[in-house]
C-alpha cells in the first residue's frame, strides 16, 4: 500500500450524497487488456481500443476469466467552475467506484495515486472503494481543457477491472471527513416492535461543525414519512455528536432511514440512508422439535459423526431407533458417532424429549459411497476474515455455531486460505502457521461440539493468498488432513494456471481434482470435496463425476447487490446438474459482520436483499457457508440463518436445484421441486421499487397446489384461485412452500 500525494478516503465515501458540483466520469471508457507504460500518456492514441461500461467487471464484457493487467482511458475536461463554485477549493476528489484489484492512476501521464501493488502477500483484499483526493494546484490537472485519465489495474483472480457506480471528479468538500457513523447494532423490541439505535457524526477535520440533523422514518411502499424530527448537532474532531432513535409499531418490513445534517456555515449537508431490518423467524419454542436434513450419508467404516439438529427448552434427552451397528448415541448431547462397516441404507428414528414434551422425526443414513447428500451447511473464514483468519477466531466461530446454530444444522467450520507455514518440513509435510499452533487440537475441539472442521488448498504451487498449495504433495497433503481430522476440503484453482497449459482443454482442468481426488480417497475419512475454479469449463457438467461434492460456479461473491443478483439470479445452465451429493457452488454468504481482512462491517447488502440471498441460495440447493465474524452475530442475521423452514428448503433430500420459471426486467419466479411433492417458490422483486408479483397456479403445473405456506413466517396464506397475489419489497422476496 502505498501513498504518494494523496489522501485515500476509502470505505466511507460511497455512502455519501456529495452536495459539491460533480462532474462524471461514469461514460466514454476505453480498455485494452495487457500492459504498457505508454498507455498512461495523454499522447497514446487509444482510439482503436474498445469501449468499456464501467458500471460492471471486464469478465461479464467480453473478458470472461481475464486476470491480470487491464487499463482504462478517458480523455474529459475538468472545468474550473467545480473549483469557483466550492466552498473549499484546496483538492479535488476523484471517485473510481470499486477497483478488482490493485490500481494505479494516471493524470495527462503523471501518476497521481496508487493503492495495492501487483503481487502482495494480501492482493485479494485490495478490492474495493476508491476515492482518492488531490491538490487542486498539483500541475497534473489541465483546468478548462481536456485531460486524460488512465486507470493501471492489476487483477489477481476472479472478478476484475474498474466497476460499480458514481464515477465522478469534484471538489473535496467540507464534508469529505465527515462520517454518519451508523455502525452500532439496532436493539430490536419484539413486544412493541420498535427498533432503537444510537448513530454518531464523527470528523476528523479542524472545522468546528455547527448545524442540525434531520433524522426521517419512510415507508418505502407509498413513500410516506412516518417520522421525523431535527436536533441540534455540532461536533468536532474527538467529540462525536451522539443521536439515539427510538421508532415503534413498526410493521415486518424494511423501511428508509435517513440522517441529514446540515453544516450553518457552509450550508453544506450531507445524507446517509439505510434500510431497517426486521424480524421474519419465529422465535424457537420451548418445545423440542428435531431439525435439519432428513438423510445423511458416510462412508463404510469412516469415523461417523452426526449431531441431531434440535431446539427446545435444554436439557434435551435424545434417543434413537434403528441405528446400524457400530453407531451410538450420547443421549445428552444428540451426538451420534461410531463406525459402520457394513453398506446400506438405514432407516432411523430419532427422539427428543425435554420436561414440555417429545418429538419424533424419520431419518435416513445411507452407508454408501456417496457423502454430502445434501447442500454442506456451516461457515468459513475468508469473507469476515480473509488471510487475517487464526485460532481464536475459528474457535469463537465453532462456539457460536454451537451455541446457537448447530440446533438448526449448521455444521462445517471451515478455515479457508492463510493458515499454511511459509515452509515445508524437510519431508515434505505441510504445516500450519504460527496462527494455528495445534491444528489437530483444534479439530478436536470443533469435533467435541459435535461440528466437523474444513480446510483449503490449491492444487498448485501457491495458493490465491500466496500461501503454499498442494502440487506435488497431494497424497502427503491429504494424509496431514485425515491425521489432523479434517472433514473437508476447499481446493482452489488459483496458481495451477502455472501449472497447466495456456489455454486448457477440459481433461486439463479436470486433472488436477481427480489427482486430489485419489488422495483422499486413500484416506480412511470422509473429507467433503469443493472445488473452487469459478466455473471454468462448465464445471456442473463434470464435477460429480470427477468426485466433487460441490463446485464453485462463479467468481469471487461481494457484498453488494450487483454481485449478489448477479450471481445468483444466472445459475441457470448449472440448474440440471445438482443431485444429492454433488451440489452447485455459487459461492459463501455475505450476510453479518464481513470484511475479507483484519476488519469487518455490516453486509452492504440491505435487509431484503439479504432474505433474498438466502432464500434464492436455499432454492438453488447451494452450499450455505457464512461468512461473517460468528463472534457478532447480531439477531437480525440470527434470524436469517436459524429459520427451520428455510434451511428445509436447501436441504431438501431430492437434491434438485430451483429453475427460473418466469422473469421480467422487474421481477422473478424461481421454483424447485421437494422430496415431499410440493413446491418451494420464490417470488423475486429485482427492482429498485415495491412490486406487486402474481403467482399463477395455472402455470408450471401448480394446479394442484392449494396449500400455500409463507416459509420465513412459517404460516399459512390465502390466495384467490388460480393466483396468488402479493407484494414484494424492493429488492425482497417472498418464499412460498406450495403443497396439494
Ligand atoms: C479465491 C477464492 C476465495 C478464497 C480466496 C483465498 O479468491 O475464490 O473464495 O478462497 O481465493 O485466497
Amino acid at each position: 500500500m502505498n501513498k504518494l500525494f494523496i489522501l485515500t478516503c476509502l470505505a466511507a465515501a460511497l455512502c455519501f450524497k456529495a452536495v459539491a458540483q460533480e462532474i462524471s466520469i461514469d461514460k466514454g471508457w476505453k480498455f485494452s487488456t495487457g500492459d504498457s507504460a505508454q498507455w498512461a500518456s495523454p499522447n497514446y492514441n487509444d482510439q482503436h481500443w474498445k469501449s468499456i461500461d464501467v458500471s460492471h467487471n471486464w469478465e461479464a464484457q467480453g473478458y470472461p476469466d481475464y486476470d491480470g493487467f487491464g487499463w482504462y482511458r478517458l480523455h474529459m475536461v475538468i472545468p474550473s467552475t467545480l473549483k469557483e463554485k466550492a466552498y473549499l477549493k484546496d483538492s479535488i476528489r476523484i471517485n473510481l467506484g470499486i477497483i478488482d484489484d490493485n490500481d494505479e492512476v494516471y493524470l495527462n501521464g503523471k501518476l497521481i495515486a496508487k493503492y495495492g501493488g501487483k503481487r502482495g502477500p494480501i492482493t485479494t483484499s485490495n478490492y474495493g472503494p476508491r476515492t482518492y483526493v488531490i491538490a487542486a494546484a498539483n500541475p497534473a490537472i489541465l483546468w478548462d481543457k481536456e485531460n486524460t485519465l488512465a486507470v493501471r489495474i492489476f487483477d489477481t483472480g476472479g472478478d476484475g477491472g474498474m466497476y460499480g457506480y458514481k464515477h465522478s471528479i469534484g471538489m473535496a468538500n467540507v464534508m469529505d471527513n465527515v462520517n454518519i457513523n451508523t455502525d452500532a447494532d439496532y436493539i430490536y423490541d419484539d413486544d412493541k416492535m420498535g427498533l432503537s439505535k444510537t448513530i454518531r457524526l464523527i470528523t476528523t477535520d479542524h472545522y468546528l461543525f455547527k448545524g442540525s440533523l434531520h433524522f426521517t422514518v419512510t415507508d418505502p411502499e407509498d413513500n410516506k414519512v412516518l417520522f421525523e424530527t431535527t436536533s441540534n448537532a455540532d461536533f468536532a474532531a474527538g467529540k462525536p455528536f451522539k443521536y439515539t432513535f427510538n421508532i415503534e409499531k413498526l410493521r415486518k418490513k424494511s423501511y428508509l432511514l435517513s440522517y441529514t445534517f446540515t453544516d450553518e456555515q457552509s450550508g453544506s449537508t450531507i445524507t446517509k440512508t439505510e434500510n431497517s431490518p426486521y424480524l421474519l423467524t419465529p422465535y424457537a419454542s420451548n418445545k423440542p422439535r428435531i431439525n435439519g436434513a432428513d438423510v445423511y450419508g458416510a462412508r463404510p467404516g469412516n469415523p461417523f459423526l452426526y449431531l441431531i439438529p434440535a431446539t427446545g427448552k435444554r436439557p434435551l434427552v435424545f434417543e434413537a431407533t434403528g441405528l446400524p451397528a457400530g453407531l451410538r448415541l450420547d443421549h445428552a448431547t444428540g451426538i451420534i458417532s461410531g463406525a459402520v462397516y457394513q453398506k446400506g441404507t438405514y432407516p432411523i428414528t430419532l427422539t427428543v424429549k425435554n420436561n414440555q414434551a417429545s418429538k419424533t422425526k424419520k431419518f435416513t443414513i445411507i452407508i454408501g459411497d456417496n457423502i454430502g447428500l445434501t447442500p454442506a451447511l456451516g461457515w468459513n473464514s475468508w469473507n469476515a476474515f480473509g488471510l487475517s483468519v487464526n485460532d481464536a477466531k475459528v474457535r469463537a466461530a465453532a462456539k457460536t455455531m454451537a451455541g446457537k446454530l448447530s440446533q438448526h444444522g449448521w455444521t462445517y467450520i471451515n478455515i479457508d486460505d492463510g493458515w499454511e507455514a511459509p515452509q515445508r518440513l524437510v519431508d515434505g509435510e505441510i504445516m500450519a502457521n504460527e496462527k494455528f499452533p495445534d491444528m489437530r487440537g483444534l479439530a478436536t475441539y470443533v469435533h467435541s461440539l459435535g461440528l466437523k472442521m474444513g480446510i483449503y488448498s490449491s492444487p498448485g504451487p501457491r495458493t490465491c493468498g500466496g500461501y503454499l498449495g498442494s502440487w506435488q504433495h497431494e497424497d502427503q497433503d491429504a494424509q496431514t488432513y485425515g491425521d489432523w481430522g479434517i472433514d473437508y476440503l476447499k481446493y482452489d484453482w488459483c496458481s495451477y494456471s502455472e501449472i497447466a497449459p495456456k489455454n486448457p482443454g477440459l481433461d486439463d482442468m479436470k486433472k488436477p481434482y481427480q489427482v486430489m481426488r485419489a488422495s483422499l480417497d486413500k484416506i480412511q475419512r470422509d473429507i467433503m470435496f469443493s472445488f473452487c475454479q469459478y466455473g471454468m469449463g462448465d464445471v456442473w457438467k463434470w464435477g460429480a463425476e470427477v468426485g466433487g461434492n460441490s463446485w464453485r460456479s462463479t467468481g469471487d461473491i461481494n457484498d453488494s447487490w450487483g454481485s449478489m443478483a448477479g450471481i445468483g439470479f444466472n445459475q441457470t445452465d448449472d440448474g440440471p446438474y445438482a443431485q444429492p451429493g454433488h451440489f452447485n457452488d455459487p459461492d459463501m454468504l455475505v450476510v453479518g459482520e464481513v470484511g475479507w481482512g483484519s476488519s469487518q462491517h455490516k453486509t452492504h447488502l440491505t435487509p431484503d436483499e439479504q432474505y433474498t440471498h438466502i432464500s434464492l441460495w436455499s432454492l438453488l440447493s447451494a452450499p450455505l457457508l457464512i461468512g461473517c465474524d460468528m463472534s457478532r452475530l447480531d439477531w437480525f442475521t440470527f434470524g436469517l440463518l436459524a429459520n427451520d423452514e428455510v434451511l428445509a428448503i436447501d436441504q431438501d433430500a431430492l437434491g434438485k436445484q430451483a429453475h427460473q420459471a418466469f422473469k421480467t426486467n422487474d421481477y422473478q419466479i424461481w421454483i424447485k421441486d421437494l422430496a415431499d411433492g410440493s413446491k418451494a417458490v420464490g417470488l423475486f422483486n429485482t427492482s429498485d421499487k415495491y412490486q406487486t408479483i402474481t403467482l399463477n397456479r395455472h402455470e408450471n403445473d401448480l394446479a394442484q397446489y392449494t396449500k400455500i405456506r409463507d416459509v420465513w413466517q412459517q404460516k399459512y396464506v390465502v390466495g384467490i384461485w388460480p393466483n396468488y397475489i402479493t407484494k414484494v419489497a424492493p429488492h425482497g422476496v417472498v418464499l412460498l412452500k406450495l403443497s396439494k
